[in-house]
């Protein structure tokens, strides 16, 4: 609690706030002066545990604002101050959180605050429930059901402005959601003799006096009213028609608009109030006595009322007047006399106003009634008639006080009674708290056979004239040794000094009340003579017709009587009752002159007293402030302990103990029972829940990592899945690719093979591909393989098909080298080639050293460095003229015309002529102008020997010259260009070859086939050369 304590503002710790904090707990005089002490400060809620105390403060305190709301809303009963509200909230979340209809006990005294605490209950439950649009609309009937229940069934008392007379139990559905869907109201027998009767400073019910302050002038026109309460009859009784603290006017405006809201049609709201306007003018009904017979003296309140009910005026007047008797099965119209036309008259406003108030109540709850089928939860509230006690005490007292007795028992039954009967059936040790049990009381008014409303019963049912001290009679006789009745004849000298003979007192348990008999018969029969019965059923006003059904009239069974009607509705209530879960709220009225700020102790002591509050309070402090199965508890706590966390597998009680033991609870603090834990102070659960609401975020936290982890863990699986599935995808997606591409080599292959073997085919689908393929590859060789010289005449086989091609190409490529070759060649090498093309001419398959010589290029010199000197010292000084340019020079050897000895010799041919000089000096040996050159002759052997033939034309000529070069070829082109006489060479075939000498003179040289060249001389003088054919 200290806890509590800390969260509250200072001034709510002026006292305790709970009386179980309370030191001295037994003491009645501390437990005033903490009530006392608060109610100064205006603190006027008190808890004991779960019961609230209410003070009432006869002022204005704030304390039911929007704001106090916002802070009971959704808060532990014990986090915030006590008050109404925090009892509602909880009343509203168990039923939501446990699925358990809820009801609220407000009981206390007339004028203690009751019906102000079902009001302000009813609106917390509308505001702070869960909202939604159509709900509002329900909000708004049920807020507003209570000004028009007010008006009607509230009446000025001198104990209260505003007391309720008549019992009200209101149930509140709220569908799953916890949203308010409906209501209903249940009302309990409406102190219906005020209408005719007020004590003095009393008032009749609020509407009455609202329709004369508030109506229109019109409004009032058509009820023929004056805005004169006090010339109205049945209005002015007690001589209070103005009472300070209400504002008529103002109520009645608020009561129209409220009916308004309820559903009600113009035409029923205008009824309604006709029927009211009508009791009024009853009231106003008065008769003459002209000897027994009653007579009407003024015809005008009678014609009014008959107006205002639709009913014929002379029935009206009649059954006021007169009363059918069945006599021997005769039907006979008595007149009455004076007294009891009056009683009719009254009995019929009674009667009237009664019905209507139940039309009324059955009206609202049409407008209240949620047509869903479906299960509803309910939070009842009920504000009954508190305990009362007046100057005289009649019937009507008799069965509020009753009532309030029962609700008393219902509360021992539920608190004091329940709370010791289960620490017994737990097996929690315990010493029983005395507390006196009303339960004998109950019996003595409601026991059957025996009890007052039996007897009572009786007495009305009982032929001949029975009468109201018969029944006192019969009453001393059944009853009068009772411990809690006394009457004039049982009681002792003391008592009889009290009691009036036609009194009794019952000893309530609220304290004593003295009852006056007087006109307990006529109540409890309550009668309305048949006549009037007849007149209402003719009345065309819809709302009295629907209270007076016809059929009604044929019914021949006895009515109920009051009481005993009164005592079945209050015994289904109980039930009812008894099957919600209760809250209480007891209240208390602080003094008797409704002033605020005054505490009377004595008029408090006996409230505290008779409300139970000390025997409450020592139950709940002897006892257990919490008590809980072991399953719940287990279920909330479990993760406070870690051998029950997360999952405790054995018995329940084990755990808790378990439980109980890691939260260090004292021995003295908490008790096993058989099925619960019972907590002694709400501190020590208070601690154990701030404890689970800390591991709760623990919790939470752990909660949350291993979700976190879990998710990651998934999230990697999922991956790793998909990378399973993406590798087995590609895999396949590869192996698929490297099958194809296996499959397409096949094929290609098999084409290959099948264009292979069809390759000479003509081109076919077959062998297509293999062609093309031999095609590509062929050129691809040919490209590599090209030749890379002119002389090269290699070139790649072509495949069949490609033969013709390749022959073109073949041309085509050499005449595109050769025309390359040619374009590249220097004018020098062009002139080698052009000797060449001549030398070919010339030898080409004549002479069998040809071939050889094609490849050694023709040189123009090949003098040594030696030669070179000399023939610059030498040649070019003596023999050369100007006009000649050497063409040609090389050494040969020359064989002598005669003998044939050899000779070296360097050969240079000009332009003119060719020399023949001495190798060594350079001297000139022979000089033939090529004018005179008339041939050369070569043999078409291997050898190198030549003849130059020469015309002689003197005699210092020496004639042809025999020279053998080891360039045969060479020479021999380079002098016949040299001389510009091509056709001058002549190659010989084997056999001889004439040469001129000087002087004319022949020789002969001989040319044979032989295996290795050899020159020498025959024997017949001429020269033999043997040489091989150079194959
Ligand atoms: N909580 C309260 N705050 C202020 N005034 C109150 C409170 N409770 C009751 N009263 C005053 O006391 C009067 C009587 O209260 P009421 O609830 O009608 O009593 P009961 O229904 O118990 O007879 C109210 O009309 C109001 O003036
Ligand atoms: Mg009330």
């Amino acid at each position: 609690m200290d806890h509590v304590e800390g969260a509250l503002s200072a001034r709510d710790r002026v006292g305790v706030l709970d009386f179980v904090l309370l030191e001295n707990y037994r003491s009645e005089d501390a437990f005033i002066e903490n009530l006392r002490k608060r109610f100064q400060h205006n603190l006027i809620y008190t808890y004991i545990g779960p019961v609230v105390v209410s003070v009432n403060p006869y002022r204005d305190l704030k304390l039911y604002t929007p704001e106090q709301m916002q802070i009971y809303r959704g808060v532990n009963f014990y986090e915030a101050p006590p008050h109404i509200f925090a009892t509602a909230d909880n009343a509203y979340r168990s039923m939501r959180g446990e699925a358990r209809d809820q009801c609220v006990l407000i009981s206390g005294e007339s004028g203690a605050g009751k019906t102000e605490a079902s009001k302000k209950m009813l609106q917390y439950l509308a505001v702070c429930s869960t909202h939604s649009h159509d709900v509002d609309r329900i909000k708004d009937r049920l807020i507003l059901s209570n000004p028009v229940l007010e008006a009607f069934g509230n009446a000025k008392t001198i104990r209260n402005d505003n007391s309720s007379r008549f019992g009200k139990y209101m149930d509140v559905q709220f569908d799953y959601k916890g949203a308010p869907v409906g209501g209903h109201i249940l009302n309990y027998l409406l102190e219906k003799s005020r209408v005719v009767q007020q004590a003095e400073g009393e008032r009749s019910f609020h509407i009455f006096y609202q329709l004369l302050a508030g109506a229109d002038q019109d409004l009032l026109d058509t009820f023929f009213l004056e805005r004169r309460p006090d010339s109205y009859a049945y209005l002015s009784k007690g001589n209070c028609t103005r009472v300070s603290s209400i504002d008529d006017k103002a109520d009645f405006k608020t009561v129209y608009n409220a009916l308004k809201v309820i559903d009600f049609t113009q035409e029923e709201i205008e009824e309604l109030l006709s029927i009211v306007a009508s009791i009024i003018h009853l009231g106003d009904v008065v008769f003459t006595s002209d000897g027994d017979r009653a007579g009407i003296i003024d015809a005008m309140p009678v014609n009014r009322v008959a107006r205002l009910l639709q009913c014929p005026e002379e029935i009206l007047e009649k059954a006021l007047t007169h009363r059918t008797i069945v006599a021997k099965g005769e039907k006979l119209l008595s007149p009455l006399n004076e007294d009891q036309a009056a009683y009719a008259r009254d009995a019929l406003s009674k009667a009237v106003y009664d019905r209507m108030f139940t039309w009324l109540v059955q009206k609202i709850n049409t407008s209240l009634a949620n047509k869903e089928q479906y299960r509803k939860h309910v939070i009842g509230l009920l504000d009954i008639y508190g305990f009362e006690v007046f100057q005289k005490n009649s019937f009507e007292q008799f069965c509020i006080n009753f009532c309030n007795e029962k609700l008393q028992q219902l509360f021992i039954e539920l608190t004091l009674k329940s709370e010791q009967e289960e620490y017994l059936s737990e097996g929690i040790e315990w010493e029983p708290i005395a507390y006196f049990n009303n339960k004998i009381i109950c019996d003595l008014v409601e026991e059957r056979h025996r009890g007052i409303i039996s007897i009572l019963d009786e007495e009305c049912l009982l032929p001949g004239d029975p009468t109201d001290l018969t029944f006192l009679a019969k009453l001393e006789n059944a009853v009068g040794e009772h411990p809690h009745f006394v009457s004039h004849r049982t009681g002792d000298v003391q008592t009889r000094k009290t009691l009036d003979r036609d009194e009794f007192r019952l000893r309530h348990y609220a304290g004593d009340v003295t009852y006056s008999v007087t006109g307990f018969l006529d109540k409890n029969n309550d009668l309305l003579y048949r006549d009037l019965k007849e007149a209402m059923c003719e009345s065309k006003n819809q709302v009295t017709s629907s209270c007076f059904p016809k059929s009604e009239l044929d019914d021949k069974k006895r009515p109920v009587t009051t009481a005993t009607q009164f005592k079945t509705s209050l015994n289904q209530l109980m039930a009812i009752l008894m099957k919600e879960e209760p809250s209480y709220v007891r209240c208390i009225k602080p003094n008797d002159n409704k002033m605020p700020g005054v505490f009377d102790p004595i008029l408090i002591r006996h409230q505290v007293k008779y409300l139970g509050l000390m025997e409450n309070l020592r139950v709940r402090r002897a006892g257990f402030a919490y008590r809980r199965p072991y399953e719940a508890f287990l279920n909330r706590y479990k993760c406070l302990c870690k051998d029950t966390w997360p999952n405790y597998y054995g018995k329940p009680k084990d755990g808790v103990e378990l439980l109980c033991q890691s939260m260090e609870y004292r021995h003295d603090e908490y008790r096993l029972g058989n099925t619960k834990i019972f907590i002694r102070l709400p501190k020590t659960l208070f601690a154990t829940e701030d404890a689970f609401q800390l591991k709760k975020h623990d919790l939470a936290t752990t909660i949350q990592a291993t979700y976190k982890g879990h998710a990651q863990y998934k999230k990697y699986k999922r991956m790793q899945w998909a990378v399973t599935m993406i590798a087995a995808h590609w895999k396949r997606v590869a192996a698929k690719r490297l099958l194809e591409r296996r499959r397409n080599a096949a094929q290609v292959l098999r084409r290959y093979i099948n264009g292979f073997i069809t390759r000479n085919q003509p081109p076919n689908g077959d062998n297509e591909m293999f062609i093309n393929h031999c095609r590509v590859t062929f050129l691809h060789k040919l490209r590599d393989s090209l030749p890379k010289s002119i002389l090269d005449k290699s070139w790649p086989t072509a495949p069949p098909n490609l033969r013709e091609t390749s022959a073109l190409l073949k041309d085509m490529f050499h005449n595109n080298q050769v025309r390359r070759y040619c374009l590249n060649m220097s004018p020098q090498k062009k002139m080698q080639m052009q000797e060449k093309l001549t030398a070919s001419e010339i030898f080409k398959g004549k002479k069998s050293s040809y071939p050889e010589s094609v490849a050694q290029p023709f040189k123009s010199n090949r003098l040594t460095p030696q030669h070179e000197a000399l023939k610059s010292k030498v040649f070019d000084k003596k023999y050369l003229s100007q006009e000649e340019r050497p063409k040609y020079m090389s050494p040969v050897t020359k064989y002598d015309r005669h003998g044939y000895k050899t000779r070296p010799r360097v050969l240079i041919a000009t332009n003119l002529a060719v020399y023949i000089l001495d190798e060594q000096d350079f001297k000139l040996k022979d000089k033939i102008l090529y004018e005179n050159l008339t041939g050369i002759s070569v043999s078409e052997l291997a050898d190198g020997i030549f003849v130059i033939h020469a015309e002689c034309t003197d005699k210092k000529e020496k004639g042809d010259v025999i020279l053998l070069s080891d360039q045969v070829i060479e020479a021999t082109t380079k002098i016949a260009l040299a001389a510009g006489k091509i056709n001058s060479i002549q190659v010989v075939k084997p056999g001889g070859l004439a040469y001129t000498m000087s002087g004319g003179k022949e020789g002969l040289i001989e040319f044979s086939l032989g295996a290795e060249t050899r020159v020498e001389k025959g024997k017949k003088g001429q020269l033999v050369v043997s040489a091989c054919d150079g194959n």
